[in-house]
């Protein structure tokens, strides 16, 4: 496990905050851990699903896209309308994905990030699971202000919307795969288990993000990764009235 965190910790400006975990082991805290968890993991799919659809894929390839997200999206925004058989993970596949000939990096980003979409909704389902089994409510609740603060930092115009959205998303992964490490030993058997199983995959997204974003870029980009790093520790390291999955020193709880 140590060698597979090394690379993340190197890329991430700095670890976990003690004060975080002492909040996220709370019993109590367990369901806003798992709730905000789900929501990750759908955002996660949604992002790399927005990715392909701006970048790579043409109108039928996105339709199909969508219509893959929508029965995960119906299980948090429109639970009426879920049938139990109604989705699975295993059905996305980039065969069949069509994609727009102007779009120079389609191949390497259906190629990275269908397998993410897979993953994330995979992981999605997981933590569903989960969360019935312990009768916690499936509900969205109010996002922290990681993201969203993240998303400010992202430049406008092209190449450059899609370089920083990319590596913003090798953060978010790196630092999700992190903090899945840092909380797993606090938690009970099951989701210690279960974090353990995610981590993996999670830091292999992050590098998938940092490749695409050097792809797409026409410079290096080290001097931009460092600055939204520096930014991310920020959000992190700072002190956050909302607790959840990416908030930064509790506060004022
Ligand atoms: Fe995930
Ligand atoms: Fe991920």
């Amino acid at each position: 496990m140590e060698r597979l965190l090394a690379p993340v910790k190197a890329f991430l400006h700095g670890e976990t905050p003690s004060s975080w975990i002492e909040e996220a082991r709370r019993p109590e805290r367990l369901a806003v851990v798992l709730q905000d968890h789900l929501l990750c993991e759908l955002k996660a799919a949604q992002t790399a699903v927005w990715l392909l659809r701006r970048y790579a894929l043409d109108k039928g390839g996105s339709e199909r896209l969508k219509g893959w997200l929508r029965p995960f999206e119906d299980r948090v925004y429109r639970p009426c309308l879920v049938k139990e058989h109604q989705a699975m993970a295993s059905e996305v596949t980039p065969a069949g994905l069509s994609c727009r000939p102007d779009a120079p990096l389609a191949g390497p980003l259906v190629e990275k990030m269908v397998r993410l979409i897979k993953e994330e909704l995979h992981h999605f389902e997981q933590v569903r699971t989960l969360m019935l089994a312990r009768g916690i409510v499936i509900e969205p609740i109010r996002a922290s202000r990681y993201a969203a603060s993240l998303m400010q930092l992202v430049r406008s115009g092209d190449p450059w919307v899609l370089v920083d959205r990319l590596i913003i998303g090798a953060y978010i992964e790196a630092r999700s795969c992190e903090r899945f490490a840092a909380l797993a030993p606090h938690m009970d058997e099951e989701v210690q288990r279960f974090y353990v199983s995610l981590l993996r995959s999670e830091a292999r997204h992050y590098q998938d993000y940092l490749a695409l974003a050097q792809m797409a870029s026409p410079e290096p980009i080290d001097a931009r990764v460092r600055e939204i790093g520096e930014a991310e520790w920020r959000l992190i390291a700072e002190p956050d009235a909302l607790f959840r999955f990416h908030s930064g020193v509790p506060s004022a709880l």
